[in-house]
């Protein structure tokens, strides 16, 4: 057997830079990544990156529009998929079973499949409506995973609340890091 694989999706939700940190310290799995349009756009907005640097921490990239990549298929075997930053537009997409895009279509097989789906919505306040969407992903179990960072480290920068939703959502896909400061260990 060859190294898990993972399933990253980026989409247009703020904190691009999330994803990138992710990408960065995810070792020991294969990385197969898709961004969104949006996801692009936010990318540079906020963090200055292009696409391209991104895809340099990935060992397989596809366009989002391609439904054709290996990773649209139910036979394509990955241990987790996770969206992030998932937007509120994506997340009502995939509880609606849209799947008209690489990201949704792969979350779609996660759930289909009962394999892993991790979603990190950046939002705030939430909606009725996106409430609804999360819940409803839920019960199909899908993990609602909100970057929401703790403040019992006692976080000092922005780069620590970051280290703090990454290190959560590496702990969620079973990927070894030591990004945080456990508590009382
Ligand atoms: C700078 C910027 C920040 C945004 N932040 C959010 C956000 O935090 N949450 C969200 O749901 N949408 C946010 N949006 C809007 C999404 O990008 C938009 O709904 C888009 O259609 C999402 O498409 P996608 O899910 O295909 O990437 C933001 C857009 C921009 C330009």
């Amino acid at each position: 057997m060859g190294k898990d694989r993972v399933v990253v999706g980026i989409t247009g939700g703020s904190g691009s830079i999330l994803a990138v940190r992710l990408l960065e310290n995810l070792t020991g799995v294969e990385k197969h990544l898709v961004m969104s349009e949006n996801a692009k756009t936010v990318l540079g907005v906020e963090v200055g990156k292009t696409p391209e640097e991104l895809r340099s921490h990935a060992d397989f990239t596809y366009q989002d529009s391609d439904l054709t990549a290996p990773v649209s298929s139910g036979s394509f075997i990955f241990s987790s998929m996770v969206i992030i930053p998932c937007s509120m537009s994506t997340l009502a997409k995939i509880s609606s079973g849209i799947a008209d895009t690489l990201i949704t279509r792969c979350a779609s097989v996660a759930l289909k499949e009962r394999r892993k789906l991790i979603l990190v919505p950046r939002e705030m306040p939430l909606s009725t409506i996106a409430l609804e969407n999360m819940h409803r992903l839920s019960l199909s179990g899908a993990i609602i995973a909100p970057a929401m960072p703790g403040y019992y480290t006692n976080p000092r920068t922005a780069d620590d609340m970051i280290n703090f939703v990454v290190s959560r959502i590496m702990d969620l896909m079973g990927v070894e890091n030591n990004l945080i400061k456990r508590w009382k260990q």
